[in-house]
C-alpha cells in the first residue's frame, strides 16, 4: 500500500455542483506506471541496493527479501565525490577521478547516455538524494552559465559534487529535484541552464518528518492569531544522514533550510505584535542506537489572550526513510509529467513537497502545507484543463 504517496492514493476535486466528480490522481492524470520505472544511480560506496538496504536497517527482512534479486541488478555507478564537501563520509571507493569539475560532469553524462541507452528508456528524470553538503556561500561562479563552466574548468571550490550532478543532467535535458538542503541547483546559473534547456527543476530538502509538523502547527496559529515566543527543535537519529549532520558545516546546511519555514508562515511583518519577536532553535543530535527511527521534540511557547503563555509539546517517534519515499516517488512522476507538459525552469506548485520551496526570483517561497496542497492541486487541474469548485480536500 503506497501510503504517503499523493500520485498513488491522492484524490482531486473536479468540476462544480452536480457535474463535481473526485477520482483519484492517478486516474486522472497521465503520469508514468511503476511498472514501467528503471532505476539507477551513483553511490560513494560500490554496494547494490540490496547490500545498501541490509546495512540501512530500514526495512524488515520479508520486505527487503521479497525484491531481492531487483534490488541486486541495481548497481551504483562511480560517483562524483570529495570528502571536503562530506567530510564525515569517510570509507568510499566508488569514486571517479578526472583532472577538472568539468571532465567529472562529462563523466556523468557519458554515464546517463550509457544509462539510458542500455535501459531502453524513453525518458529519465534525476533526484539527488546524496548526503547533505557542507555549507556553500553564493559566490560568483554561480552567477551565470558562462561563469559556472568557467568554474568546472577551473576547480572552482564554491561548486560542490551535487552541482556537478545537476549541470550533468540539465546538460542532457532531464528534469532535476533537488531532495536535500544542499545549494545544489538553487543558483542563477543552473536555473537558467534549466530555462535555455526547457527542462524543469524543483527543491530543496523534502519535508518529511519534524518540518512537515511545524508547517501543520504554525498556520494553526495564525489562523487563530495566536501569538509565538519560541519555538524550540530537537531531533535525535542514528542513521548516516544523521552521522553527517553532525558535522558543523553539514549541520549548518540542514539549519538554514529548517530554520527558514516559520518566518514565511507567520509573517511577522503582518503582524509583528503576535510574531514580531519569536526565538527558534533548531537542534540535530546523532545518536545511532535509533538507526532511522528518528524522534524529534518541538517545545513550542504560545500566547493568547492579554497574552497570557501556554505551551504545546509534540513528540514525533516518525521513521525518516518511510517518510520520505513517497515523495521521491510522487517527484520524480510529477516531474516527469511538467516536461512532458513543457514546462520549464523553478516548478514552484511542487512546493508541498519541500522544507525550503525553490520559487522564481522576486517571489516569496510558500511554506503553509495546506496553501502548497491547494496550489499544486490548482496546477493539475489546470494541466487537464479542469476547473474546480475552489474546495480541496
Ligand atoms: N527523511 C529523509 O530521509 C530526508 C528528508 C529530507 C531530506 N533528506 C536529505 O536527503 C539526503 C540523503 O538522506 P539519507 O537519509 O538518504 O542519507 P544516506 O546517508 O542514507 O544516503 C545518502 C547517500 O548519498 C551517498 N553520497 C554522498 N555524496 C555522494 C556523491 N557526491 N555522489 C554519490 N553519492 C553520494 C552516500 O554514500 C549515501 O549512500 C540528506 O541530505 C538528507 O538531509 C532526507
Amino acid at each position: 500500500m503506497p501510503v504517503g504517496s499523493m500520485t498513488q492514493l491522492g484524490t482531486i476535486r473536479l468540476g462544480k455542483g452536480a457535474a463535481q466528480r473526485v477520482p483519484k490522481i492517478r486516474d486522472f492524470m497521465p503520469l508514468a506506471r511503476l511498472s514501467d520505472l528503471v532505476f539507477g544511480g551513483w553511490d560513494v560506496f560500490p554496494d547494490d541496493c540490496y547490500a545498501a538496504a541490509l546495512k540501512a536497517g530500514v526495512l524488515e527482512d520479508a520486505h527487503r527479501d521479497s525484491v531481492k534479486d531487483f534490488l541486486q541488478k541495481i548497481r551504483p555507478m562511480s560517483a562524483v565525490f570529495d570528502p571536503a564537501y562530506v567530510p564525515t563520509l569517510r570509507g568510499g571507493t566508488n569514486i571517479k577521478s578526472a583532472a577538472s569539475k568539468m571532465d567529472l560532469a562529462q563523466c556523468l553524462v557519458e554515464d546517463i547516455e550509457g544509462f539510458r541507452s542500455d535501459s531502453r528508456v524513453n525518458r529519465l528524470v534525476m533526484i539527488w538524494c546524496g548526503s547533505t553538503e557542507v555549507w556553500i556561500e553564493r559566490a560568483e561562479a554561480h552567477q551565470g552559465i558562462k561563469e559556472f563552466e568557467t568554474g568546472l574548468r577551473a576547480n572552482d571550490p564554491a561548486i560542490a559534487p551535487s552541482m556537478i550532478y545537476a549541470y550533468a543532467a540539465l546538460k542532457c535535458h532531464i528534469p532535476f529535484v533537488n531532495a536535500t538542503p544542499n545549494l545544489c541547483i538553487d543558483i542563477p546559473a543552473l536555473v537558467q541552464l534549466a530555462e535555455a534547456n526547457g527542462v524543469p527543476v524543483a527543491g530543496k530538502d523534502l519535508k518529511t518528518g519534524q518540518t512537515l509538523v511545524k508547517t501543520v502547527l504554525a498556520p494553526g496559529l495564525t489562523a487563530r492569531l495566536l501569538g509565538l515566543r519560541g519555538w524550540f527543535s530537537s531531533n535525535i537519529l542514528g542513521n548516516r544522514d544523521g552521522q553527517v549532520l553532525d558535522d558543523p558545516g553539514s549541520f549548518k546546511t540542514k539549519e538554514s533550510v529548517k530554520l527558514s519555514v516559520l518566518e514565511h508562515i507567520l509573517e511577522p511583518e503582518l503582524y509583528p505584535e503576535l510574531y514580531g519577536n519569536f526565538h527558534h532553535a533548531v537542534r540535530i543530535n546523532y545518536y545511532p542506537p535509533r538507526g532511522d527511527n528518528k524522534e524529534s521534540w518541538d517545545s513550542i511557547d504560545l500566547t493568547g489572550w492579554l497574552n497570557y503563555p501556554m505551551q504545546i509539546k509534540v513528540n514525533f517517534l516518525c521513521r525518516d526513510s518511510i517518510l520520505a519515499a513517497p515523495l521521491v516517488l510522487d517527484l520524480a512522476l510529477f516531474i516527469d509529467l511538467a516536461h512532458r507538459a513543457e514546462m520549464k525552469g523553478i516548478q514552484d506548485w511542487l512546493s508541498f513537497y519541500f522544507k525550503y520551496p525553490m520559487s522564481p526570483p522576486g517571489v516569496d517561497p510558500e511554506n503553509n502545507l495546506f496553501i502548497q496542497l491547494v496550489r499544486m492541486k490548482k496546477m493539475l487541474r489546470f494541466l487537464m484543463n479542469e476547473e474546480g469548485d475552489g474546495i480541496e480536500t
